[in-house]
């Protein structure tokens, strides 16, 4: 091991060099005018993994963003680890809130500030490091596979028939994510639940054109009012979402886990100031912990139509439209979550308006067991390398094609992520600590050690 640290020790400028380069590149999935950056980001891991120490590495076409494969086979006798992460990023916007250019990567307070810093690529970059230094110094313990992908933050459609496609090439003892945090350097944790997820668009269509709001206001429906009050019904005032069924397939869990769940640091006055909010809310009869972690939500994403630009317009919109996501866990359906939105919400649509309810993406939550082999060698790696033993943590957050490798491979996932909150994925300015990188770095190859020898 101290071969390893001191080989990360004297190439940390060049690993960092090498992941402002990666970060450079804005692999944004939602948008299609990204597709080539796609491709490029892609090509470009494939080649890090290359130079990283993989016996090979491929671009592999799907229906939509490529999958990077690579792979280092040791000994076909030894336990392989598949790595996966994902390589596209979030959208930017609201780009005027951003301090620095969102894709030149800036180091300031012991930070590197930019999109995908974190969310994924300072994460799943830490694992071709931590591959290259256990490559470099002789000290490989395992097979590795790496499959990264670039649909996640859209749903990672394509990857199920990566999966169901590849079965073979996919075989491995244990699959290694960092895609998630913990709840502070030195409070570490590793992630054992997920929230799965259904995500739907709705609009409400009114007249067949925008009108004047003096001539019909009053006399006719319209679609924003309409849109507002429905979405506003979703969830009441105890902060329970009203679509009937929704809680049917909840796992309930007992008191003994439920108090377990709860000896996790908390504190409410750092979370309201960390996002800079004066009250916390949610759902009746649950801590904050457990709104997260063990209760489905329903959120809006986004919310439009009518007149946003400067100054004033006299309109009725012709139509209105948002963007509702739902977060589910053990043992909600998202297809059944879906079907059962789209009755809720066409029944409850006032005489007026015409409704369309489409389905965008779902994933199933995902719970990992505690008590494997690798969950106790991510364990050990984190005791060694933090000077404390990791708690088991149930994110709020999904990655939805977990559960579809326990499916598909019939593969177990390690979530072990350095993320922290402050990072501030998904928002303007996301950061990554240079201490999370490169404690990541270290962490990983104690990973293996342990894995390998159980
Ligand atoms: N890395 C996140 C998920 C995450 C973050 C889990 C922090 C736990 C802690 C991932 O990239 C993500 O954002 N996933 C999306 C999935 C969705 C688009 C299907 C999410 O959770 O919104
Ligand atoms: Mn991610
Ligand atoms: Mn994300």
């Amino acid at each position: 091991m101290e071969k390893i640290k001191s080989y990360i020790e004297q190439n940390r400028e060049r690993f960092l060099d090498e992941l402002f380069e990666l970060l450079r590149i804005p692999s944004i999935s939602a948008q299609s005018a990204h597709k080539e950056d796609m491709r490029r980001c892609a090509e470009w891991l494939a080649a890090a993994l290359v130079k990283s120490g993989a016996d090979h590495a491929e671009v592999m076409p799907t229906d939509g963003n490529p999958v990077v494969f690579a792979e280092k086979i040791v000994d076909p006798a030894a336990k392989t680890v598949l790595v996966y992460g994902h390589y596209d990023v979030m959208p930017v916007d609201p780009v005027d809130e951003w301090r620095t250019e969102p894709f030149e990567p800036v180091v300031a307070d012991g930070r590197i500030w930019c999109r995908g810093a974190d969310d994924d690529k300072g994460q799943l970059y830490m694992h071709a490091k931590a591959f290259e230094a256990m490559c470099a110094t002789d000290s490989l313990p395992c097979n590795v596979k790496f499959m990264l992908e670039g649909e996640e933050e859209i749903g990672s459609e394509s990857l199920y028939k990566f999966c169901e496609d590849n079965r073979e090439m996919l075989r491995a003892d244990v699959i290694l994510v960092s895609d998630t945090s913990m709840i502070g350097m030195d409070k570490p944790s590793i992630t054992c639940g997920l929230r799965g997820i259904t995500y739907m668009q709705v609009e409400v269509t009114g007249p067949d054109k925008d009108l004047h709001s003096g001539i019909y206001g009053g006399a006719v429906a319209n679609p924003a009012n309409v849109l507002a009050r429905m979405v506003a019904s979703l969830v009441d005032d105890k902060g329970h979402v009203t679509i009937p069924g929704f809680y049917d397939d909840v796992r309930i869990l007992s008191d003994e886990e439920r108090r377990d769940l709860n000896e996790a640091p908390f504190s409410a006055d750092d979370y309201k100031r960390s996002i800079g909010i004066c009250d916390i809310a949610g759902e009746e009869g649950y801590t904050t912990i457990e709104r997260t972690g063990i209760r489905p939500s329903l959120d809006v994403n986004g919310i439009w139509g009518g007149y946003i630009d400067e100054g004033t317009k006299t309109i009725i919109p012709s139509r209105a439209s948002a963007k509702i996501s739902m977060r589910l866990v053990p043992n909600q359906d998202f297809n059944k979550i879906a079907e059962l939105f789209e009755k809720h919400f066409r029944a409850i649509a006032p005489a007026g308006v015409r409704v369309d309810v489409k389905f965008l993406h779902g994933g199933a939550p995902y719970v990992s067991p505690t008590d494997i082999p690798a969950y106790r060698a991510a364990e050990r790696a984190v005791t060694e390398s933090f000077g404390r033993k990791p708690l088991p943590f149930y994110s709020g957050g999904s990655i939805p094609i977990i559960s579809g490798f326990e499916r598909i491979l019939g593969i177990k996932s390690i979530l072990l992520g350095f993320g922290l909150s402050k990072d501030a994925i998904h928002s303007p300015n996301e950061s990554y600590g240079l201490d999370q990188f490169f404690r990541g770095i270290e962490t990983l190859p104690l990973f293996y050690k342990y894995f390998a020898e159980m």
